[in-house]
């Protein structure tokens, strides 16, 4: 438990501080992440992304960005549901990117995708780059969540879709206690098997950090996004955030 104190403990004090100790989680992870990912959600992350995906709305030949795509799952479902799509995926961690690219080029996708290092706090692109853009799992660790929105907002065409898929807060009395012990007590277990104690530590701590659901849809509103909207799934686990960039006035 001692680890899960001292986490809970530290505070990080600027952008780069957070950044670099989730840089370092990532690295660690990386090679474990895919499979690790299946497991603790219950192999329901594939339908969480299929239904993030299906959100953003896609046309033949968008320009798409996964800001923090880590291994690239979330590229791989969006070229499923729309093959003709060319992506632009980020991502501050090169081991999270070269598994990512491993696993594109496996289903012949990296024709269609540009893998970029880039920090989703100042997005190397200019305004209205791109159709739409999708995050999965990445607000909980960015330094600031509404920076990363409004970053997403300036890429996009006005008209175009900003989803995110991330960890939420169950409500639900019972389903809430229930889950509260798996994530708080039985996936620290299943951390400390993979001898990873630390990074897996990180998930909870960086749940218990995060907003509910409900206030980081006012921070879509505040960041300027029009008709932000949410869904809950597998009863409020994860959360669905949508938003579209409005016209300029
Ligand atoms: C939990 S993983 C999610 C990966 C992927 N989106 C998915 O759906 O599996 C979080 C990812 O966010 C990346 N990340 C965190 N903060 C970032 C930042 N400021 N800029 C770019 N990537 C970041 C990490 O390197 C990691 O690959």
């Amino acid at each position: 438990m001692k680890v899960e104190r001292e986490l809970s403990a530290r505070k990080f004090t600027s952008y780069s501080d957070k950044e670099a100790f989730v840089q370092g989680v990532f690295s660690n992870v990386a090679k474990h992440y895919d499979i690790m990912n299946t497991i603790l959600s219950f192999h329901q992350d594939a339908y969480w992304r299929r239904f993030a995906v299906k959100q953003l709305g896609l046309q033949p030949g968008n320009r798409l960005l996964d800001v923090a795509c880590g291994t690239g799952m979330l590229t791989k479902e969006a070229l499923r549901q729309e093959p003709t799509l060319s992506v632009e995926a980020l991502d501050f961690s090169p081991e999270m990117l070269q598994h990512g690219e491993q696993r594109l080029a496996k289903a012949g996708l990296l024709d269609r995708v540009n893998l970029v290092e880039g920090d989703a706090m100042s997005l190397p692109y200019h305004k209205d780059s791109f159709d739409c853009a999708m995050s999965a799992f990445a607000l909980r660790n960015v330094p600031d969540v509404m920076q990363a929105l409004k970053e997403m907002k300036r890429v996009v065409k006005p008209g175009g879709r900003v989803v995110t898929l991330e960890l939420a807060k169950p409500t639900a009395f019972g389903f809430k206690q229930l889950y509260y012990l798996y994530f708080e007590h039985i996936l620290p277990v299943l951390g400390k098997l993979s001898k990873d104690n630390s990074s897996y530590a990180w998930l909870p701590e960086s749940l218990r950090r995060y907003p509910h659901q409900s206030q980081v849809l006012t921070m879509f509103e505040e960041a300027g996004y029009k008709e932000a909207t949410y869904y809950e799934l597998t009863g409020g686990i994860v959360a669905v955030h949508v938003g579209v960039v409005p016209e300029e006035v």
